[in-house]
């Protein structure tokens, strides 16, 4: 057939980067396979009841409802969101501080739309989340990567990777982290090294985009302050979002930050998609305002938890320990294993032959990346899932050891 808008393909479309997820969701809807892969919520414990019933917002408010909304957010959520986030923002945010998403990952879009100029550079946790990471190479970005251990973004290193690219001319732009229960990496930054990330940040003058869709969703010890919570002159945006401790399906995310940057943003979704669904919106809104939010939350909590020692209970029953490295992540969805003596490619050959999937750690680092880790999600599954999903993935690494 006669394609000929294939010689009409921009630059971004030629060079395209699309999640190696998203390309896993046929091999995870296979009959029979347990998946480790998405980092998806449990559908088990979505509210279906109570956000049925926060419906009834169509009847009493559908005529405005049902038309184009503020591109800068409905109403009375930003309301909801500038009190309920003022705990961890430090303070109760202004409305003109907050811009009402489609899901985080828009945040990303909207910021890179406002920043990124073809060939400017972002400063990357490596690895890290793949989604955000195509979105800034679509987009034209190049990356400067700084490594992290079990306390972070290894944020010593960050002066000298500034110095070194600025002296080769390179233009950067923003730093981009995901400072609470990182994804891939399930680590989170200390206390100390927010506080020095903030002081870098200041010293160069470039922004932070803190990323932090599983901040709420803590198991164990206290929370750390936000950056922006520890940020005097307006350098951080925030994004948040409800598909972690709500539903993804929602699509709503937030992001906090300087109001003329917000502002900026704000003028780029107009052209993006106008604003988000208000439908989807307004159900978030009530859901909030009847104070469901407040008493899922722990249940999240605890459920997940529970999740997360299942799965570490079956690392200890079936996994070669003194063969394979793991920290246990306070929060959050994931772990990440290191497999020193396997390849992670050839295992997940094996693993979904015998039905269990995860995603191999190369698809974090968006040069490609070593081939001796993988992530495994433990929201998703069943708790009798994960045990036979960890006993399956065991039986594949004996075949490889
Ligand atoms: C670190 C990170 N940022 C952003 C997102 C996107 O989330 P949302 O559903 O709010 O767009 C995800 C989703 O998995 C994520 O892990």
């Amino acid at each position: 057939m006669n394609e000929p808008w294939k010689d009409l393909l921009s630059i971004g479309a030629k060079n395209i980067k699309t999640s190696p997820i998203r390309e896993m969701v046929k091999l995870i809807r296979q009959p029979g396979m347990i998946s480790f892969a998405g980092g998806m919520p449990d559908p088990a414990i979505f509210p279906v009841d109570q956000f049925y019933e926060c419906a009834e917002i169509l009847r009493e408010k559908g005529t405005d409802v049902l038309q184009y909304g503020a591109t800068d957010g409905y109403a009375p959520l930003k309301e909801f969101l500038a009190g309920w986030t003022g705990t961890r923002m430090g303070r109760k945010v202004l409305t003109d501080e907050i811009l009402i998403t489609s899901g985080s990952i828009q945040v990303v879009d909207l910021l890179n739309l406002a920043l990124i100029d073809r060939e400017d550079y972002i400063i990357i946790e490596e690895p890290t989340f793949m989604g955000t990471t195509a979105n800034m190479l679509n987009q034209g970005a190049n990356f400067l990567s700084i490594s992290c251990d079990e306390n972070g973004m290894e944020v010593d290193k960050l002066p000298g990777i500034i110095e070194k690219a600025r002296s080769e001319g390179k233009k950067i732009k923003y730093i981009y982290t995901i400072p609470n229960f990182q994804n891939p990496l399930g680590c989170t930054m200390t206390l100390e090294r927010r506080k020095k990330l903030i002081e870098v940040a200041h010293r160069y003058d470039l922004v932070i985009l803190e990323d932090d869709p599983y901040g709420y969703v803590r198991f164990d010890g206290e929370h750390e302050p936000t950056l922006f919570s520890l940020d005097e002159r307006g350098i951080v945006l925030y994004a948040g979002s409800f598909s972690k401790i709500l539903a993804p399906g929602t699509r709503v995310g937030w992001c906090t930050g300087p109001a003329a940057l917000i502002k900026l943003m704000q003028g780029f979704k107009q052209g993006v998609d106008v604003s988000t669904s208000v439908v989807s919106q307004a159900l978030v809104s009530e859901y909030c305002r009847k104070g469901y939010l407040e008493s899922f939350l722990p249940k999240i909590i605890g459920h997940y938890r529970r999740k997360r020692d299942a799965m570490e209970e079956g690392f200890r029953k079936y996994l070669p320990l003194e063969k394979v490295k793991y920290v246990t992540p306070q929060g959050g969805f994931f772990y990440w294993i290191e497999t020193p003596d396997i390849s992670t490619k050839a295992l997940f050959d094996r693993a979904i032959k015998k039905k269990v999937v995860f995603v191999p750690g190369d698809a974090f680092y968006p040069g490609g990346g070593p081939d001796r880790n993988f992530r495994v999600c433990y929201t998703f599954a069943s708790s009798e899932d994960i045990d036979e999903g960890i006993r399956r993935l065991a039986e594949a690494m004996a075949e490889l050891l």
